[in-house]
C-alpha cells in the first residue's frame, strides 16, 4: 500500500540566523535544534510515514521550514512564490524531490505565498492574508482546486497556521485573537493562546508542541491520540510543527 510521505530538511549551521521576531532574547541552540529535528522525524516515522530528508541548505537559514515552499492538494503540488527574499532559493531542491511523486506547477510571480498560510480542510481551503501572502495567491490557488478558497486576515503572528490548525472531524485548534475568525465559525473550536495552535494532525494522531498539556487533553477528548514533540528551538524562529514538513498523502 502506498504510504504518506513527509519531506523534511535538517537545520544547518546557519539556522541561528533564521528570521525571527524574538531572536535577540532567545538565541537558537543549533545542536539542540538538530536533536529536536531528529525526534520530529522519529515521531513521523513512528506514525508510519515515509520520511524523505533533504540535506541542510546552509545558504538558506530558514530552509528547515519546508512547508513554506510548497502547497500540496490531492493531485497536484504547487511551488510557492515566496515574498521573503532570503527564502526564495529554498524551493528548487525540494521541488526536484517532490516532482518524483506528484505533478508540480508554479504559481505566477504576482502571487506571494508561503505554504504556512494555507489551511486545507475537507470542504474549503483557507488562505491567510499575512505579511507573506497576498490576495493574488487566493485567486491563483483557486485555479487548481474545486474547493472554495477563502481569504482570512492574519492579525498577529507569521502565518495563518501559526494560529489555527485543522484536526479533521470539523475540529480546529485556534488562537481566535490572532486571526479574523468569521469564516471559521462553522468548525468546532479548541481554543488556545499558545504554541498548540500549530499542531500537525496525521490521521487520528496529533503532534502537539511539548508542554501544551491542557490543549492535548482537549484534543484527546475529541477522540484523537496526541504526541508531544519538543520543537522549542524552531519556535524561537516563529516556526511550528507543520512548518517542518510537507506531507504528501498517497492516494
Ligand atoms: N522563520 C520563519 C520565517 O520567517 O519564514
Amino acid at each position: 500500500m502506498a504510504k504518506t510521505i513527509a519531506f523534511v530538511r535538517s537545520p544547518g549551521p546557519s539556522f541561528n540566523e533564521a528570521i525571527s521576531s524574538n531572536l535577540k532574547n532567545q538565541p537558537i541552540d543549533i545542536k539542540r535544534a538538530c536533536l529536536q529535528h531528529e525526534s520530529y522525524i522519529s515521531a513521523l516515522k513512528e506514525i508510519g510515514l515515509d520520511v524523505i530528508s533533504l540535506p541542510s541548505a546552509d545558504e538558506y537559514p530558514d530552509a528547515p521550514f519546508v512547508e513554506d515552499t510548497t502547497v500540496v492538494f490531492d493531485h497536484i503540488a504547487l511551488a510557492c512564490p515566496n515574498k521573503e527574499k532570503s527564502r526564495r532559493g529554498e524551493g528548487p531542491s525540494i521541488h526536484k524531490e517532490i516532482k518524483k511523486h506528484i505533478t508540480m506547477k508554479a504559481l505566477p510571480p504576482s502571487a506571494n505565498l508561503d505554504g504556512g498560510d494555507v489551511l486545507n480542510t475537507e470542504e474549503k481551503i483557507f488562505v491567510g492574508i499575512s505579511s507573506r501572502t497576498n490576495l493574488e495567491a487566493v485567486n491563483s490557488l483557486a485555479k487548481f482546486t474545486t474547493k472554495p478558497v477563502i481569504p482570512v486576515k492574519v492579525i498577529r503572528g507569521l502565518h495563518l497556521k501559526t494560529s489555527v490548525s485543522y484536526l479533521g472531524n470539523n475540529i480546529i485548534v485556534l488562537d481566535p485573537s490572532s486571526i479574523e475568525t468569521t469564516s471559521l465559525r462553522t468548525f468546532k473550536w479548541i481554543e488556545t493562546n499558545g504554541h498548540a495552535a500549530n499542531c500537525l494532525a496525521i490521521g487520528n494522531i496529533v503532534l502537539i508542541s511539548k508542554g501544551c498539556t491542557e490543549e492535548a487533553d482537549k484534543i484527546r477528548l475529541k477522540g484523537f491520540k496526541t504526541r508531544e514533540v519538543d520543537i522549542s528551538e524552531f519556535e524561537k524562529a516563529d516556526g511550528g510543527l507543520t512548518c517542518l514538513s510537507i506531507i504528501l498523502k498517497k492516494i
